[in-house]
């Protein structure tokens, strides 16, 4: 028998619903409906809390109507809601998690509160045990996976992340926000390589703030495609690094690489080249619901604990979590 499951993200500035439709190991993606608030942001220079809040609100309900009209499925055919409950922006989560509770409620099925990380980690169709590389514009994380899908940060950020470095960059290049999509299109126009950064060499830790510094101070001397390629084959190489020791570490070396960065070629293929890679479907690497449903499609199977009442959170680590949470 099928079941249904409907997933929504509004932990930042994109209004997401995804449905999908399961049967033990297979699944299928009905709907992936994405409202973003591109305009805003550019407008901004980047995520206004309130703003993003406001226009969450202004566009979940019809968010949600779409993705149920396109997945063919009526709303009392839905077995599971899902929704993102942290971390990120606390306004915009309330938002997309309340909504979804207040269906469940009304159609009286479990609502399955979700990680962001998880969902990310879960746009990856992947066997357990698995290291896990997010990085996205909030995060940059190298997570331990075991086989019960519990969650283990090895390397975290000790300042900004990998997404942020392409984001403030394209601002001063005056590129729309997200940046990321723009710096990536730039730097294929490069012609000069410039030596990688070195990053961190000794620590089991990433920075990208120093990184962000140099590309800044490169923009009066070199051209912007230059630094777009130095920017990206920088962090690449950073990557690599953190990854080669903690496989060394755990003798685990299988990698899922995921987040909204995860979907830059070059830094794919860098990475591809190093390590036995998975990614996710272009669609599915920036914050969609999709990725929400199959994480809670995830905790189904593994019989991890379903229904539990939490509020909406702005920070919580994997690492708790996994372990007081759930
Ligand atoms: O996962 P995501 O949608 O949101 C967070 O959870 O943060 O990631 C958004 C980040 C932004 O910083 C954006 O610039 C970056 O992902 N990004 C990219 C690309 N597409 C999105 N960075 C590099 N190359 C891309 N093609
Ligand atoms: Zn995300």
């Amino acid at each position: 028998m099928y079941k249904y499951l409907l997933g929504i993200d509004t932990s930042c500035d994109d209004t997401s619903v995804g449905i999908i439709k399961v049967k033990g190991e297979e699944s299928e993606i009905l709907a992936n409906i994405r409202f973003s608030q591109l305009e805003d942001c550019t407008k901004y220079g980047g995520v206004v809390p309130e703003v993003a809040a406001r226009t969450h609100l202004d566009n979940i309900k019809k968010t949600f109507s779409i993705a149920l009209e396109k997945s063919g499925i009526i709303l009392s055919q839905i077995d599971y809601f899902s929704a993102t409950v942290g971390p990120g922006l606390i306004g915009s989560l309330i938002i997309g998690s309340q909504f979804c509770k207040t269906l469940a409620y009304l159609c009286e099925k479990p609502f399955i509160p979700v990680h962001h990380m998880e969902g990310h980690m879960a746009s990856v169709n992947k066997k357990p045990p698995f290291l896990a590389l997010i990085i996205s514009g909030g995060h940059s994380l190298i997570v331990k996976c075991d086989m019960n899908y519990n969650f283990e940060i090895l390397c975290s950020t000790l300042d900004d992340s990998a997404g942020e470095v392409f984001d403030k960059i394209g601002r001063e290049l005056k590129m729309p926000f997200p940046s990321g999509p723009f710096i990536e299109i730039l730097s294929l126009q490069s012609k000069k390589t410039i030596k990688p950064l070195q990053i961190l060499k000794n620590k089991l830790a990433f920075s990208f703030s120093g990184l962000k510094t140099k590309c800044l101070k490169m923009l009066e001397e070199e051209s912007p495609e230059d630094i777009a390629r130095f920017l990206e084959n920088s962090i690449a190489n950073h990557l690599i690094d953190k990854l080669e020791k903690i496989i060394l570490l755990t003798g685990i070396s299988e990698v899922v690489v995921c987040g909204g960065v995860s979907a830059n070629q070059n830094i794919k293929d860098q990475l591809s080249n190093s390590f036995d890679c998975f990614f996710p479907d272009l669609s599915l690497c920036c914050d969609n619901g999709v990725m929400i449903a199959l994480a809670a499609r995830i905790r189904i199977l593994n019989q991890k604990k379903l229904s539990f009442n939490i509020e909406e959170f702005s920070s919580m680590s994997l690492n708790q979590w996994t372990k007081e949470i759930c």
